[in-house]
């Protein structure tokens, strides 16, 4: 399978290329032909609305740039990847010029009596090819792609596309404040590798990866909203994406939300009290499970475990990138109380722990 995948966003160190490496190189394992275009290296102009290209039965742009080896990959290709930011509700600039100098694809209308409305004609050449589009958001599902996966839906049935799906991935900020360490930010990333690997070896994507792909990261818009000002506050002190990345990455507050996100009551014991003293951001909170339900709240007497340590340490210890008894020989994890505790938490946490 031939494979154009279309790359509109201008970040490269974001959340689009990430999914986007993913899924081309689970295509390419699966023997895709992938022509990886990234627009914003390239030289293209905007449509300038002319319709020289209306003229004739193929359609020539009068505009000489990289559009037109791109309009000929589209051409030869069997499937069309498109991946693209939401910026204010809308794909990007560049995915935007891409799809206005796709028109000399476009021969005009007909009517088609099966779907009883009136559709755009193409050129025979684009007919029939799956497309597929992964679009990334900040936002929560829901409102943030509403606008986009609509165009996306028109643009696909005005070119005679097969839609094979729309991944919408929401909740980016996640991917940075939880790195690659949280359970759930592994799945997905896994999912967006399978999905590049079933287009090209079924030619369409299960609705199981593509949930896998969209999986929400915060359990409700309370607590997205509630992480989210985390992100906003670390944000306006510092100007250096690494250092808010860091800094974010190793907030006690969300070191222990996420414990409490991946929670698994069925192994967890009745009732238990763990408090967390770090050190180095002079913070304390615990974690308190009751009936099996898990919070973290502020507590202030003698919990069954405490646990000293500095927020670097501990993220480690969840990213399994330590080994934690060497930690707590080098005294970076300091235990007092019910230890036992301690070594039952990579069971009801669903955390590292190497
Ligand atoms: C100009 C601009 C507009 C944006 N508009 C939206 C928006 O309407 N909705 C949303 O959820 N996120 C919005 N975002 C956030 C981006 O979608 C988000 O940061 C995404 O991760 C960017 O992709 P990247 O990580 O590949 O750079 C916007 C970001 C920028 C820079």
């Amino acid at each position: 399978m031939k494979i154009l995948a279309v790359r509109g966003n201008p970040r490269k160190t974001g959340v689009c290329q990430r999914l986007g490496d993913l899924f081309i190189e689970g295509a390419r394992e699966a023997g895709a032909d992938v022509w990886d275009v990234d627009l914003s290296s390239l030289d293209i102009a905007p449509c300038m609305g002319c319709f020289s290209c209306s003229a004739g039965d193929k359609g020539t742009c009068v505009l000489k740039d990289d559009m037109e080896g791109l309009r000929k990959k589209l051409s030869t290709a069997d499937a069309l990847l498109c991946i693209s930011p939401v910026y204010f509700y809308a794909m990007s600039a560049q995915m935007k010029i891409f799809w206005d100098r796709c028109f000399p694809f476009i021969r005009g209308y007909d009517f088609d009596s099966a779907k009883e409305r009136v559709v755009n004609e193409t050129n025979f050449e684009v007919k029939n090819k799956k497309f597929v589009t992964i679009s990334v958001a900040s936002g929560r599902l829901k409102g943030s792609f509403e606008a986009m996966s609509h165009t996306y839906g028109v643009i696909s049935d005005a070119m005679g596309f097969e839609y094979i799906a729309d991944i919408r991935r929401g909740e980016s900020p996640y991917f940075g404040i939880l790195g690659e360490r949280a359970v759930r930010v592994r799945k997905i990333l896994e999912a967006y590798k399978e999905a590049g690997l079933q287009l090209a070896s079924m030619g369409r994507i299960s609705p199981q990866v593509v949930s896998t792909a969209e999986l929400q990261l915060t359990e409700s818009d309370e607590a997205f909203a509630a992480n989210s000002k985390i992100f906003w506050q670390l944000h306006r002190n510092k100007k250096i994406p690494q250092e808010i990345s860091d800094c974010v990455r190793y907030d006690p507050r969300i070191l222990l939300d996420e414990m409490c996100r991946n929670f698994i009551p069925s192994r967890a014991p009745e009732k238990a009290s763990i408090k967390f003293v770090f050190t180095d951001k002079n913070i304390s909170r615990a974690i308190v499970i009751d009936s099996r339900k898990c919070k973290v709240c502020d507590f202030h007497g003698v919990a069954d475990l405490t646990v000293i340590t500095d927020s670097k340490s501990w993220c480690d210890m969840m990213a399994e990138r330590r080994d934690v008894l060497k930690m707590i020989s080098q005294k970076r994890i300091i235990l007092e109380g019910d230890k036992r505790l301690f070594a039952g938490m990579k069971r009801f946490f669903g955390i590292g722990m190497a």
